[in-house]
Order: C-alpha cells, then sequence, then structure tokens
C-alpha cells in the first residue's frame, strides 16, 4: 500500500533503517558508480519497492550474499521508475550495484570556469523534494527515517561534505583517489541526504560551528556568518537543545538553485548572500531553524511541506527578533506579507491553488513551490501564538518538540495536536479554513513596523528630487520601498538606483529588486548589468523575477531568451524549470 503521492515506497513490505552507501565520484563521466546497501527493519519476503530515476542498476544482491530478481517499472515524469526487488526467501538487507546518470535530478556537475577558483571541478546534491531517488534506491518518502552511513571515492585533491559527521580517510582503490567516511547517526528523511565535493577549505567559527566554502570565499563567508553560534542560542532558547551535535555549513558555487538547504550537520548555501554587510543572514537563521522544525520534526509528505516552511519562518523571525530586534523581524514579516498577497494574486489568476494542504498526486513537488506554505503557514503559526501569548505557546513548543521529536507528521496529525494541546487556540483559530480555505484568514495576524509606515508615507507623491537624505535604509525596506512604486515609474526608479547604489551594490538581493523594476519600467542602457546579474546567479529565487521583468515588455524579452539558453547548462533542472515556464 502506498501511503505517499509522490513515492512508489510500500511500508507495509518494510521500512528502511539504515542505509550504507558506496560510491565512486567519477567527474570524467559525471556518475556516482557504487552500491547503496538498504537495511530493513526486520526480515520479509515478498517483493521490494525502491525509488529510483535514472539510475542503471547491474545487480541487487540479498543479505545472504545470492543475488535477487528485480525489475524496473516504466518511467514516470514525476515519480521516476520503481525498482521491484522479488524477495524469494526472508531478506533483511539489499545491496543494489548502480550507478547514477550524468542527467541525475539530484544531482550538479560544475566545470572548473562554473567555480571561484576556476581550477577544479565541483558537483554537489540538492535532494529535496523527491530527487534522492535519482543518487540512489530507496525508499524516497520522507515518512521513513533512516540512518546511514557513506563510504566516498573523490580525486585527491579535491574535498567532501555530506550531511553526516566527517569520519575516517584512506588512499581510493585507484590512483589519485582517496575514501572519506562519513556517518549520519540520527535517522533522517530521504531528502536530507547530501555530497558537495570539490575544492573546499573550512574555517571554524565557534566551538560547534564551521564555515565551508571554496579557498577563495571561506574569509568572506566567514566574516558574513560569524554570528552563527548566537543563532544556535537563540534557536536552543526557544526550541530546546540542538540536537545534531555540530552545525557546520557551507557556501556553494553559484549554480546551487536555493537561497539554502537544510542539509542537518551542514546547511547547504548560496554565495549571493555574501552582500558584505551582513544584510541577508537571514537565510542562515532560517537554515539553521530547520534543524528543529523541519530535521527534528518533518513532513509526512510534501503535501504537508507547509508544516516544514511554515514553523521554520516563524522560527527564523524569532531569531532575527532574538538577534537584531522586534523593528527588523516585523519588517520581514510585514515584507512577508507583500509577496504573499502578490504571490496568491498570480496564483489565483493562473488557476493554482492557495490552501496549505492540497492533494498533490501527480503534481511535481518542484512546479508546486511557492512563496504560500511559507508565509501563510508562517501566519497560521503566529496566529495560535497570538491567542494564548508568547508564554504558553512556548510551552507548547515544547511539549510539540518533545511529542513529535524525529518523527514525520501530517497536517491532520497536527491539528489534531492543536486541538489536544492548545484547545483554546483551536477555538478561536478556524484550522480547517486556514490550512484548506484558499484565501487568507480576515482575523490573520498583522505586523506593524514604524520604520515601513514611515517609508509608505513618503512613497505618497514621491517624486525623484526627494530623495531623504543620511538614513541608511535596512534592505528589507529597500525592497518594500521599491515595491511601493509604480511598475512603470522609470524616472523614481532610476533615481533610487543612483541614490542608493542599487545598479552595482554588492547585495544581490537588492540587485535583483531594482533591476526587476528598472527593466518592468523600460529605464534605458541597463543590458550590461542584466547582462552580468543572469550570467552570475543560479538562484532560482533572484533568477526568476529579472526574467519575468524582461520578458514583460518585448525589449528585453530577446536578451532574456538569449541568456536563458546560454546559462541552461550551469542551471539546476528546477530552475530551468522555473525559468521556462515564466517564459512561457
Ligand atoms: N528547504 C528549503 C528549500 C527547498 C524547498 C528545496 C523545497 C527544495 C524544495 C529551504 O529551507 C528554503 O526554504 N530555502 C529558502 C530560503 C528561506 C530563507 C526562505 C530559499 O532557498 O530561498
Ligand atoms: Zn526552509
Amino acid at each position: 500500500m502506498r501511503n505517499d503521492p509522490h513515492s512508489y515506497a510500500d511500508l507495509t513490505q518494510g521500512r528502511t533503517t539504515d542505509l550504507v552507501l558506496n560510491w565512486i565520484v567519477d567527474f570524467e563521466d559525471r556518475k556516482l558508480r557504487g552500491t547503496a546497501c538498504v537495511v530493513l527493519d526486520s526480515p520479509a519476503d515478498g517483493p521490494l519497492d525502491l525509488d529510483t530515476r535514472d539510475l542503471q542498476i547491474a545487480e541487487v544482491i540479498g543479505d545472504d550474499g545470492a543475488p535477487l530478481a528485480f525489475e524496473l517499472g516504466d518511467p514516470d515524469e514525476v515519480l521516476g521508475q520503481r525498482l521491484r526487488i522479488q524477495r524469494d526467501r526472508p531478506i533483511g538487507t539489499v545491496t543494489i550495484l548502480y550507478e547514477t546518470s550524468p542527467e541525475a535530478s539530484a544531482l550538479m556537475w560544475l566545470e572548473p570556469s562554473q567555480t571561484d577558483g576556476g581550477k577544479h571541478p565541483f558537483m554537489l546534491s540538492q535532494c529535496q523534494a523527491i530527487h534522492a531517488r535519482s543518487m540512489a534506491p530507496l525508499q524516497d518518502s520522507p515518512q521513513v527515517r533512516a540512518t546511514y552511513k557513506a563510504r566516498v571515492t573523490i580525486p585527491s585533491q579535491l574535498s567532501a561534505v555530506m550531511s553526516a559527521a566527517p569520519g575516517s580517510e584512506e588512499p581510493g582503490t585507484t590512483p589519485e583517489t582517496r575514501t572519506l567516511a562519513f556517518d549520519m547517526p540520527q535517522p533522517i528523511p530521504s531528502y536530507l541526504l547530501a555530497l558537495a565535493v570539490g575544492e573546499i577549505e573550512s574555517r571554524d567559527l565557534g566551538p560547534r560551528t564551521r564555515v565551508y566554502a571554496e579557498p577563495g570565499v571561506v574569509k568572506a563567508a566567514a566574516w558574513e556568518f560569524a554570528e552563527v553560534e548566537q543563532m544556535l542560542e537563540a534557536a536552543e532558547s526557544v526550541f530546546g537543545a540542538y540536537a545534531w551535535d555540530r552545525y557546520d555549513f557551507i557556501v556553494l558555487p553559484p549554480s546551487f538553485p536555493l537561497g539554502g538547504m537544510e542539509n542537518p550537520r551542514m546547511t547547504f548555501l548560496t554565495p549571493t548572500l555574501l552582500a558584505g554587510d551582513r544584510s541577508l543572514v537571514s537565510v542562515l537563521a532560517h537554515e539553521l531553524a530547520h534543524s528543529w522544525t523541519g530535521n527534528l520534526i518533518n513532513n509526512a509528505t510534501n503535501e504537508d511541506f507547509w508544516l516544514n516552511e511554515g514553523w521554520t519562518v516563524y522560527a527564523e523571525r524569532r531569531i532575527v527578533q532574538a538577534l537584531y530586534g522586534a523593528e527588523a523581524a516585523a519588517q520581514q514579516s510585514r515584507l512577508g506579507r507583500l509577496t504573499l498577497e502578490q504571490t496568491m494574486q498570480e496564483r489565483e489568476a493562473a488557476g493554482q491553488t492557495n490552501a496549505l494542504n492540497y492533494p498533490q498526486a501527480g503534481l511535481d513537488p518542484d512546479a508546486e513551490f511557492s512563496k504560500v506554505p511559507y508565509e501563510k503557514g508562517f501566519l497560521l503559526i503566529t496566529a495560535l501564538e497570538q491567542v494564548v501569548g508568547r508564554e504558553a505557546f512556548d510551552v507548547f513548543i515544547e511539549t510539540y518538540m518533545s511529542r513529535f521529536r524525529f518523527q514525520a507528521l501530517s497536517t491532520a496529525g497536527f491539528a489534531n495536536f492543536v486541538r489536544e494541546a492548545l484547545p483554546k487556540a483551536a477555538e478561536q483559530v478556524d484550522l480547517d479554513t486556514w490550512l484548506h480555505g484558499e484565501g487568507i484568514p480576515a482575523d490573520a495576524p498583522d505586523f506593524h513596523s514604524d520604520q515601513l509606515a514611515a517609508l509608505t508615507e513618503l512613497a505618497k507623491g514621491w517624486t525623484p528630487e526627494r530623495c531623504p537624505s543620511a538614513k541608511q535604509w535596512s534592505t528589507t525596506e529597500t525592497i518594500f520601498f521599491l515595491s511601493l512604486l509604480k511598475p512603470q515609474d522609470a524616472p523614481g526608479t532610476e533615481a533610487l538606483g543612483s541614490w542608493l547604489g542599487l545598479r552595482s551594490t554588492g547585495n544581490a538581493e537588492l540587485q535583483c529588486a531594482w533591476l526587476a523594476r528598472a527593466a518592468e519600467a523600460g529605464i534605458s542602457g541597463i543590458e550590461p548589468e542584466l547582462r552580468d546579474f543572469i550570467n552570475r546567479v543560479g538562484r532560482t529565487k533572484l533568477l526568476k523575477p529579472v526574467i519575468e521583468a524582461m520578458a514583460k515588455g518585448s525589449a528585453l524579452r530577446p536578451l532574456a531568451e538569449q541568456l536563458v539558453a546560454a546559462n541552461r547548462g550551469r542551471w539546476h533542472g528546477s530552475t530551468r524549470m522555473a525559468l521556462d515556464a515564466t517564459l512561457e
């Protein structure tokens, strides 16, 4: 019986408790070659269905060392291919000899020219939501949690990190290679499996935190994220002791498609966060917060994705409040609300749902991704908090965390727990409407920021001549103000660009916001900046608004098409998908 619309796994056949991975990382052929050993909770016979995508399976062996018959099902566009292993005798572990495809959807193989150093290739994985199956055959459903061990053979001059504790190192079996061991002793859902290989250095930031990056990037990264230990302490004071031993993270080459990915013990981050002024560190706070909300309690299926992200945006803003104050947190909540309303309008117009929880059978999780689970989910968690007050809510968080630690949770399971543990909130907050309704409930929390209110006033009747002096605007304030300008206000956008130095800022978020406005307003002469930006960035969230704005008018559309065509090779599949949809 399948109980995850995005997995062929049938948990009545057994559950994975441990994975043992042995990989040779072959940069020449762009493949992982090796074995995956799936350890099940108890020996059983009958079929065992695993998820795969684009894998070449050579052989399957049981724990008695004898081969097992297997067959691959027809490829499904969304799900990949079912690997059915026939167990004609009680079998507790299956070992699969296989190799990945150069097109593996989880893996990015970068040329040296796509790295900062320019001398060595780089590879990285991105498994959420359902790409782990292109890396290894497994039960690729977040309802299954497993520990893992890995031995990864890489070219000697490179290094590797995984979402696991690093272990011993020994020479590889072929010349000029070495084999690194990793161990993840806590059970994790498969989407948190992660590997990056390249020229990687590291620096300690605190007793339990370290930043990894290419040699030319590590110093800037260490400075940008120096506050990570304070963030950890702030998160622990709300969510309880950090459960994963160390918190390390890696700043990847620009092709990494996301702002960040919460791979346990090794968060993956985009280099576009290196603004030089720590103004974008809330993304690190977000990924760190997933160590509790997501990695300790995880969504049962992608239909419950909002549980991961809504809770994590809530946690992120608690950390931001602790470190940078209530005004900073309120600003981010206000801007989040604006983004949510805009996203919901667009989705509604396109006939897409704005519900937090809806059936996703047949739908590709990458195509379903939006800000709705983040910001509407955040509003729901905050609505619950506001009914009972922060003190009582913090007690609820404690019981919630200890009740579901290391477990998958569904939307219904969450609602039941709220009704049980927070009855007063469940009475006042209409959970069914929040979870399954289309709009934003009228009693949704409202956030006030003095600064943003002042900017709203300033924007009324604003002219380029009225640039206020001196005041240093925060990134959030600037993005907010830009969003208040009329889309076609070319003089205003231009003046703001030169006044705040947005055309040439090292802050990629600001540059994205300005370039998108400038392209839409038809400001002339911005082609070089657009070209630079699109050739440099790989993060979907920053590329999309710029390409979208360029595609709206006829003047910049050919350039957008040309740049997307020229860069698609260095972008992740999910980025390509999002940008192709934008150009359609
Ligand atoms: N877990 C997500 C990234 C993700 C979501 C990958 C869905 C694949 C499918 C991560 O925690 C995240 O939300 N990243 C955000 C940053 C955050 C501050 C909103 C991003 O990458 O923009
Ligand atoms: Zn997240």
